[in-house]
């Protein structure tokens, strides 16, 4: 899968996909995520990218030329399924949507800043608008690279444990089950003693339990999701 990454800050996200789990997905071709600074595609003298908004008001907005000078560039060398637009008024990003993304082999994600960018830029081009949470950031560097972490991590071999990603919390609208490691007494709390049973079974459904118990004390919402 490619995923490029139209932006005005390309060394901020140099760093997340430097590391761990989307370092390995790199290494072993899995994954290809090209950072592209936006400015290279301003047709301006000072490498402009904003301006004032029309109409007046605070805050300035990205303007239309050097977005669809970028993105035309890109479209030249290859089809996209998705030329995503990360923002706060966006759909809230969900483990299915993840998933869904994950199946794609190019996509395109746009990250805003300032007041955001012109209109007409979302209404000729952008295929999904996604938000990564009801909060503002300064821009959409940071939900990109959530985007494409979650992505990522479910592409078929980057996972050493092909099932893990399979048991996540909301891979089955259930948040996950508590998890134990060594030692089996911490400060007096104990493991509880069906984990050390050696009991498949047992085990399965203890953590079945645990996890629907966790759902329905803390989310409720997700397993209306599923009804
Ligand atoms: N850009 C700024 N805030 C954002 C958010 N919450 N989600 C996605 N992109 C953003």
């Amino acid at each position: 899968m490619r995923i490029d990454i139209i932006t005005i800050l390309p060394d901020l996200l140099v760093s997340p996909f430097s590391h761990s789990i989307l370092k390995r997905a790199k290494e072993k071709g899995l994954l290809e995520v090209n950072l592209i600074n936006l400015r290279d595609f301003s047709t301006q003298k000072q490498k402009q990218v904003d301006d004032y908004q029309y109409g007046g008001g605070a805050g300035i907005v990205m303007m239309c030329e050097p977005i669809s000078n970028c993105i035309e560039h890109l479209k030249k060398e290859r089809n996209y399924d998705e030329i995503i637009y990360v923002t706060p008024d966006g759909e809230l990003l969900n483990q299915k949507m993840v998933n869904t993304l994950s199946l794609k082999e190019n996509i395109i994600i746009l990250c805003g800043h300032y007041k955001g960018i012109d209109e007409r830029i979302r209404e000729v081009y952008i295929t999904k608008e996604i938000s990564i949470g009801d909060y503002v950031l300064s821009g959409g560097e940071l939900a990109a690279a959530v985007l494409v972490d979650a992505i990522g991590r479910l592409l078929p071999g980057v996972l050493s444990d092909e099932t893990s990603a399979l048991f996540d919390s909301f891979q089955d609208n259930l948040l996950s089950h508590p998890v134990y490691t060594r030692p089996e007494d911490f400060k007096g709390l104990k493991v509880p003693p069906v984990l050390l049973s050696g009991h498949e079974k047992n085990i399965r459904e203890w953590r079945h339990e645990k996890a629907l118990e966790r759902t329905k004390a803390r989310r409720p919402d997700l397993l209306k999701d599923s009804e």
